[in-house]
């Protein structure tokens, strides 16, 4: 079996899967400011999550092939894919797998309405029997596409209070490489801090079950500083990232400041693969994108005026041209 996982050096990073916002385009930024020779067996990439149900036709797989799509230098990369029915998991997952992905992870931990109306993403907290099946449909799938890549979860501490000792305990009955747990409840989203306490009770029920799952912990980690004292502390054997690599992508470098030129410039080639990656084929509209201004700009005099000039623009064209001028009447280049 092709595990990367047994592969990586302990303490790993992963950086979380965040719909509309490691698309492609942040994830080649991350990849090309931050993955090095180094630490190339250091740092896991996921996608956006994707919808089992749409994959399950030539139409679906079509419309969503943007999210599937990635560059070699992401790896090791990891699929993810939600949904409530075994058997279009099972249809998914032998498309993904077949697209050359290191891993398949599933999502048990979303609290999106949309999500959870359909039994999928934290709703299968509240159904462990469904979620196994689902766990054994994904390794089927995997299967027959003639492959055998490990398949892992993230999820979350409880529905809507913190249920580990009867949840984790399910998961661990399946055949799963590794767990990331979000350290809240469904119920808390993210309006509470994460309580990464309970990794201590987390790692006692791996220890448990006498199987080697490895433990990723989740929430609220800042920066790359913070991340490694989190995995040093609380022994988990790799960290999640989120929110935290907004507007760095130097973030998994190590990398501790950037300067103001770095950071607008890095702007523009973001802005610019977003472009020729998901707003040109019109996978995703330009104000996906601007998610991300806040993040890059900010902290410096002008940043207001400048991002409300950048909230005006439409494209990565208008986008330099604004930065360029910035730079120039600030005599940075
Ligand atoms: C905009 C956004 C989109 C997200 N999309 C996903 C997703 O597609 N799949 C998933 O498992 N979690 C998703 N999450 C949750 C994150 O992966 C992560 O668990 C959460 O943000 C907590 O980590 P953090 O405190 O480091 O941000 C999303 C979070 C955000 C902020």
């Amino acid at each position: 079996m092709h595990n990367f996982w047994t592969k990586l050096n302990k303490p790993f990073f992963c950086l979380a899967p965040m719909s509309d916002v490691t698309d492609i385009a942040f994830r080649y930024m991350l990849a090309k400011y931050g993955k090095n020779r180094e630490n190339r067996n250091k740092v896991v990439f996921w996608t956006e999550f994707v919808a089992a149900d749409g994959l399950c036709d030539k139409f679906g797989r079509k419309k969503l092939a943007y999210i599937l799509k990635f560059r070699e230098c992401e790896r090791p990369i990891v699929a993810q894919v939600f949904g409530a029915n075994p058997e279009n998991m099972k249809k998914a997952c032998q498309y993904i797998a077949s697209l050359g992905f290191d891993g398949i992870d599933i999502n048990m931990g979303c609290p999106d309405k949309s999500v959870i109306s359909q039994g999928a993403g934290s709703a299968l907290i509240k159904n462990p029997k469904l979620a196994r099946e689902i766990i054994q449909a994904v390794h089927a799938g995997i299967k027959s596409a003639g492959l055998n890549i490990p398949v892992s979860v993230k999820t979350r501490i409880g529905f809507n209070k913190e249920g580990i000792d009867a949840w984790i305990p399910e998961l661990l009955k399946e055949d799963i490489s590794a767990l990331t747990i979000h350290l809240r409840t469904t119920k808390e989203l993210s309006l509470v801090p994460a309580n990464w306490e309970y990794i201590k009770k987390i790692k006692e029920l791996i220890k448990k079950s006498g199987k080697d799952v490895l433990l990723i912990g989740n929430g609220d980690v800042k920066d790359f500083k913070d991340a490694e004292e989190k995995a040093q502390k609380y022994g988990c054997d790799g960290i999640m990232i989120g929110r935290g690599v907004f507007g760095n992508p130097w973030f998994f470098s190590g990398k501790e400041s950037s300067s103001l030129k770095e950071r607008l410039e890095v702007l523009i080639e973001h802005t610019q693969i977003f472009d020729e990656e998901l707003a040109m084929p019109k996978h995703k509209g330009f104000d996906v994108m601007k998610k991300h201004f806040k993040a890059y700009v900010n902290g410096f005099d002008g940043a207001k005026e400048l991002r409300i000039k950048l909230m005006e623009t439409e494209n990565s064209k208008q986008v330099e041209k604004i930065i360029k001028n910035f730079l120039k009447n600030n005599k940075l280049i």
